[in-house]
């Protein structure tokens, strides 16, 4: 219940939530020859996604879905990785993180943009049902930019959801039987 005695959550600015994590990458994170996987840049990003999500419900969140991700320089061993994660915007219970992931040549300090992505996370209760979350609040002109996006994003999944289902139900509907099939079924049978 907030002040005014309404129970809305109140809205919350997206630096409140913002997080960067920062890893080395080593031997086991690479193929023989030195590049690696991008499972394991995946799972960053869903890490720092997730953590940007709790810090801004502040409570177990899960992932319901990431977003095209391309990968567009290779990441070697030794190479730090470094993800920056922050909410663009709120459904009701779904929250859009945007990460994005940069990599340092550790010798050479040479860096680059390596990928970005979108993440869905959904905010749970304690029987791990969607819950309510509170608003995000964009007060950059950066943070408003990616508000935008992310609604058109949002809005664009949906339409895309509901072209699928209705595709699928098209698809399992049975071939109707018109009459004149059915007069040619009687017509063989006399
Ligand atoms: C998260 C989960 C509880 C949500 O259940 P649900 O029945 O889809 O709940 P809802 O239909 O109420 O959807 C909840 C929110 O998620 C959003 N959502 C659901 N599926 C989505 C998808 N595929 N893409 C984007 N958003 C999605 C809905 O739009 C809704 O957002 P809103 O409240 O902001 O409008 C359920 O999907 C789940 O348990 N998924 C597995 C999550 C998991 O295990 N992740 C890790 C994978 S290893």
């Amino acid at each position: 219940m907030t002040n005014d005695g309404s129970s809305a959550p109140r809205g919350k600015p997206v630096r409140e939530s913002e997080v960067t994590m920062a890893r080395q990458m080593m031997p086991a994170d690479a193929n023989p020859w030195g590049a690696v996987h991008g499972g394991v840049v995946m799972k960053m990003v869903d890490e720092a996604a997730g953590s940007a999500a709790i810090r801004h419900a502040r409570c177990q969140v899960a992932t319901v879905a990431i977003d095209h991700m391309s990968f567009l320089h290779q990441v070697s061993v030794g190479d730090m990785i470094t993800l920056r994660a922050s909410v663009n915007d709120v459904g009701r219970t779904s929250m859009e993180v945007g990460v994005r992931v940069e990599t340092e040549n550790m010798l050479s300090g040479e860096r680059h943009h390596t990928s970005s992505a979108y993440v869905v996370m959904v905010a749970l209760d304690d029987r791990g049902r969607p819950v309510e979350v509170a608003p995000v609040i964009a007060e950059s002109p950066e943070e408003k930019r990616r508000m935008a996006a992310a609604k058109i994003r949002r809005s664009q999944r949906k339409v895309l959801e509901k072209a699928l289902k209705q595709s699928a139900d098209e698809l399992a509907e049975p071939t109707p039987v018109s009459a004149e099939m059915l007069a040619g079924r009687e017509n063989t049978r006399s």
